[in-house]
């Protein structure tokens, strides 16, 4: 038998996947869409979000640990420097403290922690364009055996931040009570209704997800005016993340291995989530469910106040808008209504459109390897940060398989899309 298997496999040709062009058979050649443009290189630190001016400038956060800041812009196609200034981005050795044997995030309001996303809203009459800086105040911190900790947050440490991008300078800063940001609550990613009338304090909303990997993800919503914050749909199925979730990534079944820790699977509640060009709905998911969701954002805006029922009709106007075909990490969205879904699996970005109620796809190709925030720009292109998360030390039993460097790709917009600029 092993004979005769020798002689047939002498006849064929020495077909391999890295050199397909000999086969006669059809084969997944890895790519659809439109081109992909890389745009930046990152060879010092790995990323996590972006956000692209209306100028180009290239604003990315990375999150702590050891890296020496937080906040950063590129300047140039392989570098950035820390952004506003190395200042106010909180030396190592300070994120975080302990209290009691038990480690928390350091509470300082005035400087940077762990910085996680960030949105860039247009220029109205009343505001600047501005940066806003989504900081956690929950540092992962390796002990002298590797292990890994996240920090609890201290009231504080956790705040949104506005900063001018006409004199690069914080001029607002936002931070919220413990009744609303909870000691394991992990704010992932954020959104703006910027329009006077949208809440009580004529200023805007910010709506932010709680992704808590080991708590209760829901939103957090807050006034721009007021600085009145509060939750909604706090442990409602839709943001609970799905139970012992096994997703695959380049065709190998993933299960997290932490040092210190029994293997396990990813955790990650409520991550991805877009505002509608129109402002009235928010797209939402958590990272480990296949699940698409959608609530009125008039259901997250109510309070509670005089309005008892508040939370049970968030609740009850949750839409399941089916299946997308895969986990999804960040969402993004453009001035057409699509809402897109990175979406690590497939080393893809598929999108969600509202006027067909099905998902499809806008980019796919092998370069994709774990696609981690994406910002819409001015002028027309879709960014996306890859940053190869699978292969990070933290899920690799304290190895580090990642091959530098990470990127940040582009593609042009389908159908004209631009970025919102409605919801001024
Ligand atoms: C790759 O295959 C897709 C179909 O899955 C097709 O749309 C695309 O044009 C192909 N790309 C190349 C470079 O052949
Ligand atoms: C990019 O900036 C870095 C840091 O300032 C510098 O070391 C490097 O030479 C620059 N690269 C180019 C191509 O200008
Ligand atoms: C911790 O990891 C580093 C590499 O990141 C390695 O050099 C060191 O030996 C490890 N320490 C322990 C106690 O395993
Ligand atoms: C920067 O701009 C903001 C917003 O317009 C303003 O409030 C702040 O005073 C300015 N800061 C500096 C240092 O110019
Ligand atoms: C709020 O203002 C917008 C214009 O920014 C307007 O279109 C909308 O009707 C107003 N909504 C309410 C409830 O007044
Ligand atoms: C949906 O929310 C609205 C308030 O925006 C509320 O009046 C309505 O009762 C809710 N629907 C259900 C089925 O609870």
């Amino acid at each position: 038998m092993l004979a005769l298997f020798c002689l047939v496999a002498t006849a064929l040709a020495q077909i391999t996947f890295q050199d397909a062009s000999g086969t006669s058979l059809r084969t997944d050649n890895g790519s659809y869409g439109p081109p992909l443009e890389e745009i930046h290189y990152y060879w010092d630190q790995w990323p996590i979000g972006l956000s692209v001016s209306s100028t180009g400038r290239l604003f990315v956060c990375y999150t702590r640990g050891d890296y020496s800041y937080t906040l950063g812009e590129a300047v140039n196609k392989t570098a950035e420097k820390p952004y506003p200034s190395a200042e106010l981005n909180l030396p190592v050795s300070q994120l975080g403290t302990s209290f009691n044997g038990i480690p928390f995030g350091s509470s300082d309001s005035t400087a940077f922690i762990s910085v996680q996303a960030l949105y860039i809203t247009p220029e109205t009459p009343t505001r600047d364009e501005t940066l806003w800086v989504l900081d956690t105040g929950r540092p992962s911190i390796k002990d002298s055996k590797n292990k890994s900790t996240t920090y609890y947050a201290s009231p504080g440490g956790p705040k949104l931040v506005g900063i001018s991008l006409r004199n690069d300078s914080i001029y607002e800063t936002f931070a919220f009570p413990a009744s609303v940001h909870y000691p394991d609550s992990y704010m992932n990613d954020l959104r703006f209704d910027m329009r006077a009338n949208i809440s009580a304090g004529g200023r805007g909303v910010a709506y932010i997800v709680d992704s808590s990997d080991e708590g209760r993800p829901g939103f957090i919503i807050l006034d721009l005016g007021t600085g009145d914050s509060w939750r909604r749909l706090t442990q409602h199925p839709s943001v609970l993340r799905v139970e012992r979730d096994v997703p695959s990534y380049f065709g190998h079944a993933f299960y997290q291995r932490s040092v210190g820790s029994p293997i396990s699977t990813l955790k990650e509640g409520n991550d991805g989530m877009q505002l509608s060009a129109d402002g009235a709905t928010i797209y939402y998911s958590p990272l480990t469910s296949d699940v698409l969701y959608s609530v009125p954002t008039a259901n997250l805006l109510a309070r509670d106040t005089g309005n008892p029922l508040a939370e049970l009709a968030a609740a009850n106007n949750v839409s399941c808008l089916g299946q997308r075909g895969g986990n999804a990490n960040g969402f993004e969205g453009d001035s057409n209504g699509l809402v897109y879904m990175l979406m690590p699996e497939h080393n893809a970005v598929y999108y969600y459109d509202p006027a067909d109620l099905q998902t499809h796809t806008f980019i796919r190709d092998p370069r994709i390897m774990w696609p981690d925030s994406a910002s819409v720009a001015e002028d027309g292109y879709f960014y996306v940060n890859i940053n190869q998360l699978p292969f990070q030390p933290q899920w690799n039993d304290g190895v580090d398989l990642r091959v530098k460097p990470g990127a940040v790709l582009r593609a042009k917009l389908p159908r004209g899309g631009s970025k919102i600029r409605g919801l001024v």
